[in-house]
């Protein structure tokens, strides 16, 4: 079969993104438009803004994402977009423009969902990664455990029933006066402080052994904040920075060391905003080689919201047979499995 290059485009959230990936693997380019600062003041992502800020910044970007890859339209057989889940706003930009250029030149259009995209971000860099494998998805719309049991199929083993692991990080960041974003500035606060300094809770939900819950977690954490403050105590930031990151990490890894453990995986991947975590990465790391479990994660750069991780997807979208009409739409809840 001849090559497969694909132009992606992602707008779900806060990151204007385009990229070429060629046949799901060989990422020629991937150019990133991060809306941090715009939001930084208000503490987080403000959707209104970033949809603005997506209709300014996206044909630059695609164009800067084509020229980086040495290419141009002409050379683009598939066109891959994020249209779900993300905000509506944010996507309908991307899908918009996406269906613009499929018309304009066209070129095949494939409608990727964002979580398929983040798994999938695990095959750029690992040429030798096939399915079945177990994911963990940790970003801050999304904490799922899947089996991936082929290319493009997935099936949740658990998820989390409030608050989403990057979400946590980002309240507890507000909370402890870190502001936005909160993953890195926990992380790099955490640096400094004791990981055994308190004792958070790492809650355990009902009978879905696979389920997650952090907002037990956070609640712990404004507590502690409060008995402080009422005891005139002083919060050393980055003990609880490293407390909180412990506690996470710790419910992280149990939950997919039982997972590996019932299901014989030989292979573990982490995916999203949060897996670019060093702390996190490294307990992974460390508990799959107490299995003997294959670890893969992306580069960090590869975790956070990118278009080449849409590429990929998309290409094993596009050979499964999958083609989108102009007719796609934003579907800011899609469910995976639904893509
Ligand atoms: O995957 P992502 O870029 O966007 C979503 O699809 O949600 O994830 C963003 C999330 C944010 O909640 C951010 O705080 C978290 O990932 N994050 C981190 C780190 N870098 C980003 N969490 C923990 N440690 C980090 N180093
Ligand atoms: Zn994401």
């Amino acid at each position: 079969m001849s090559d497969v290059r694909i132009l992606a485009i992602e707008s779900s959230c806060d990151e204007t993104a385009a990229a070429v990936v060629v046949n799901g693997r060989d990422m020629r380019s991937n150019v990133i438009s991060s809306q941090i600062d715009l939001h930084t003041i208000y503490g987080g992502v403000v959707p209104e803004l970033a949809s603005r800020k997506h209709i300014e910044k996206i044909n630059q970007v695609i164009t800067q994402a084509l020229q980086d890859a040495e290419m141009t339209l002409a050379d683009i057989d598939v066109i891959g977009v994020t249209y779900g889940p993300g905000l509506v706003g944010a996507l309908l930009v991307g899908v918009a423009e996406a269906k613009a250029i499929s018309y304009a030149a066209k070129i095949p259009l494939v409608g990727v969902h964002h979580i398929e995209g983040h798994i999938s971000a695990n095959y750029i860099e690992n040429r030798d990664l096939e399915p079945p494998f177990l994911c963990l998805v940790v970003s801050g719309g999304h904490t799922h455990l899947v089996k991936v049991s082929d290319y493009g199929k997935y099936e949740i083993l658990g998820r989390t029933r409030d608050d989403a692991a990057g979400e946590a990080f980002d309240k507890v960041a507000r909370a402890i006066g870190l502001g936005y974003p909160g993953g890195p500035k926990i992380e790099k606060a955490s640096r400094e402080g004791d990981p055994q300094a308190i004792d958070f809770p790492r809650a355990k939900v009902g009978d879905d052994v696979y389920d997650f819950s952090f907002s037990g977690l956070k609640s712990a954490v404004l507590n502690y904040l409060n008995g402080c403050s009422m005891k005139g105590i002083a919060v050393c930031q980055a003990d609880v920075a490293a407390s909180f990151q412990k506690a996470v990490t710790d419910v992280l890894v149990a939950h997919a060391e039982r997972a590996i453990e019932e299901f014989g995986m030989e292979r573990f991947a982490i995916a999203g905003g949060v897996a670019s975590n060093g702390v996190i990465r490294q307990a992974m790391q460390e508990m799959c080689a107490r299995h003997d479990v294959q670890f893969y994660r992306p580069s960090p750069i590869l975790c956070t919201d990118n278009a080449a991780m849409i590429g990929a997807a998309a290409y094993y979208d596009f050979i499964a047979g999958k083609r989108s009409g102009l007719d796609l739409n934003a579907v800011p809840a899609l469910k995976l499995g639904e893509a």
